[in-house]
């Protein structure tokens, strides 16, 4: 529990033990937080709770802050578990407070909790009045669930975002200002690629309409992570660069292998872009070691993302097949892409990699560059040539 400033506490919980979330589809490597938040205003507004493990913990906790019967409303800004996940707890001890969300929040508490509580909903420009200032409701739809919302406070010019702008990063400094700039960056980056890429269109829809309404914001309280109080804006401009076809002066290359052909086949062809432009950064993983989240990292950084397999069964590789998977679905822009691998009789994998490069949305720059058996001196250098001629056309 902290005090944001006279009216606001932070009612939250750190979550340092958490590595993967969603499941295992994300990595959390610095842990995370799941930010809850309470306004004593003349009117008593609870924004948010936590997830369902720490629901008994937050309850007890939030009543050390304040007499339950005190709390005038809810807002469930999001449905999704990590946020509504301490609801049940909480109102069996007060059932009848109103719950304040949109008409698909409604639909997906009742999907989750199969309760009939007091749902109030709302829609965007929708206000409610605590007194000093008012909540005002907007709904960010597929930002990133049918549901989630923004309420924004207008006695602090608060925007308490949910997911939006949030970090899966423990910290109990909580301020952006106090932490390590560049973990914070890497993190922030990494829940963009990952989670919100898909819907970078109605990011950039939504951040111009909360532009439009010129209203100030001194700071953007999200629902994991740390708080933006310095600069708060930061954020939502860097938010508008990644929605924007987002890539850095970058190479990913991407490659599964069994016994290092199709390893030292990425290597050479590193080498033949390296000498074409020195100044790219280049950067490879084996897809099956490296963690599937931070790959995905790198490819929304990249330009140009070069991906290998060998053949098995005349397929590709499992941990390949399944990281296309994951790049398919978040719909990246702007990228061009070409396919390799190694073989020893049938040879389908650069094929394959090709047609599955293309159906991620990426323009193909060369057709598959196929190698059989291990690659000799003379391999190499055609692995070499192809990467000059991938740099050459970028
Ligand atoms: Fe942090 Fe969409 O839940």
């Amino acid at each position: 529990m902290f005090k944001i400033n006279e009216k606001i506490t932070w009612v939250g919980k750190i979550d340092w033990e958490l590595k993967k979330f969603h499941g295992e589809e994300y990595s959390t490597h610095r842990g995370s937080s799941y930010n809850s938040y309470l306004i004593q205003d003349e009117k008593v507004a609870l924004i948010d709770t936590v997830w369902m493990p720490f629901s008994k913990e937050y309850v007890s906790h939030l009543e050390s802050v304040i007499d339950l019967n005190k709390i005038d409303y809810i807002i469930a800004n999001h449905a999704e578990v990590d946020h509504s996940g301490a609801l049940p707890e909480l109102m069996k001890l007060i059932p009848n407070t109103p719950i304040y969300c949109t008409k698909n929040g409604v639909k997906s508490l009742k999907g989750h909790y199969h309760q009939d509580w007091n749902f109030v909903e709302v829609k965007t420009g929708d206000t409610l009045d605590l007194g000093s200032g008012k909540l005002v409701f907007i709904e960010a739809p597929m930002l990133h669930w049918p549901d989630s919302m923004f309420s924004y406070y207008t006695a602090d010019s608060i925007l308490f975002s949910n997911d939006a702008f949030g970090q899966h990063y423990a910290s109990e400094f909580m301020y952006n200002d106090l932490v390590d700039q560049g973990e914070l960056y890497q993190e922030a980056l990494k829940y963009y690629a990952n989670i919100l890429t898909p819907f970078s269109p109605l990011v950039i829809k939504k951040i111009h309409e909360i532009l439009g309404l010129n209203v100030p914001v001194s700071m953007i309280c999200t629902s994991h992570g740390v708080i933006w109080r310095d600069n708060p804006t930061q954020i939502v401009e860097q938010y508008l660069k990644w929605a924007d076809n987002y890539q850095e002066h970058q190479v990913t290359i991407l490659y599964d292998t069994m016994w290092n052909a199709t390893r030292t086949m990425a290597e050479g062809i590193a080498a033949g872009i390296k000498a074409v432009d020195p100044t790219l950064n280049i950067k490879l993983f084996n897809v099956s070691k490296a963690d599937k989240n931070d790959v995905i990292a790198e490819v929304f950084k990249a330009k140009l993302i070069v991906a290998g397999s060998s053949t098995i069964n005349k397929g590709i590789l499992s941990a390949m097949a399944s990281t296309l998977e994951i790049i398919k679905g978040l719909k990246f822009k702007n990228k061009k892409a070409a396919g390799f691998g190694s073989y020893g009789w049938s040879g389908e994998s650069p094929k394959i990699m090709t047609e599955e490069l293309k159906k991620c949305g990426f323009e193909i720059l060369e057709e598959g560059l196929s190698i059989l058996w291990k690659p000799d001196e003379d391999a190499i250098k055609s692995c070499e040539s192809f990467g000059k001629s991938l740099a050459e056309k970028l």
